[in-house]
């Protein structure tokens, strides 16, 4: 059986990393696995990630921004992820509805109820199998951001928050891992990524087991 996997956490935290290690090991297993992130990785996605990331989206309103990452999701569920799992095919996505919680309703301050009637209508209540929730202090999270930036990768409106918004961020994941603790895994992401990606192996085969 196909499994649908998410990654999520405050910037800079190795999600993406992780997610690409996860790849590899789950094909070298015999695994077909599609990777996809939010928001994006369909035309429709990738067009409105440019707004809502780059600097065009800037003073956009929190319900505006609300709105676009769930389009993108709509598309994204609808046109990749619910046809890759139906043929059979692992998939794994780097940020998905708990994103939205945390930023849009934690960070931002929307009512998370909306949010969460949102989500499930954008994804026609697709859940994942598995969440990890790479966690590491926004500082430490973005000190690698900003260094990835100086090396050319160019900043996103979400690291020009305050330390305080990104630590609210955080909270929220925190909290949606205490509401959901058999889907949502928190993982210490302030280690080696070796011992991180072997943790979340040792998981994923765990939680496979258990389902299979
Ligand atoms: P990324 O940097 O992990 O690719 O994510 C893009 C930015 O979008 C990141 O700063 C987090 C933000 N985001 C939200 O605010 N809400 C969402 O629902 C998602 C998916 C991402």
């Amino acid at each position: 059986m196909a499994i649908f996997i998410t990654f999520e956490g405050v910037e800079g935290c190795g999600k993406s990393t992780q997610a690409e290690l996860l790849k590899g090991h789950l094909e070298a297993v015999g695994r077909k696995v599609v990777a996809v992130r939010e928001p994006g990785a369909t035309p429709v996605g990738e067009k409105i990630r440019s707004i809502l990331v780059g600097s065009e989206g800037e003073g956009m309103s929190p319900l505006t921004e609300l709105f676009l990452y769930e389009v993108c999701r709509a598309e994204l569920v609808h046109k990749v992820i619910k046809p890759a799992l139906e043929a059979g095919v692992d998939v794994i996505c780097d940020r998905f509805t708990d994103s939205t919680l945390a930023y849009q309703g934690w960070g931002r301050g929307l009512d998370v109820g909306v949010i969460k009637r949102l989500n499930s209508i954008a994804t026609s209540g697709l859940v994942p199998f598995v969440t990890f929730f790479l966690d590491c202090p926004p500082e430490v999270g973005l000190g690698r951001a900003f260094k990835r930036m100086r090396q050319g990768t160019p900043e996103d409106r979400f690291e020009k928050e305050a330390l305080s918004f990104h630590s609210s961020v955080r909270k929220g994941f925190m909290e949606l891992a205490a509401q959901e603790p058999d889907r949502v895994r928190i993982i210490d992401a302030n280690r080696d990524i070796s011992l991180i990606h072997g943790e979340i192996c040792d998981i994923i085969k765990r939680c496979v087991s258990r389902k299979s």
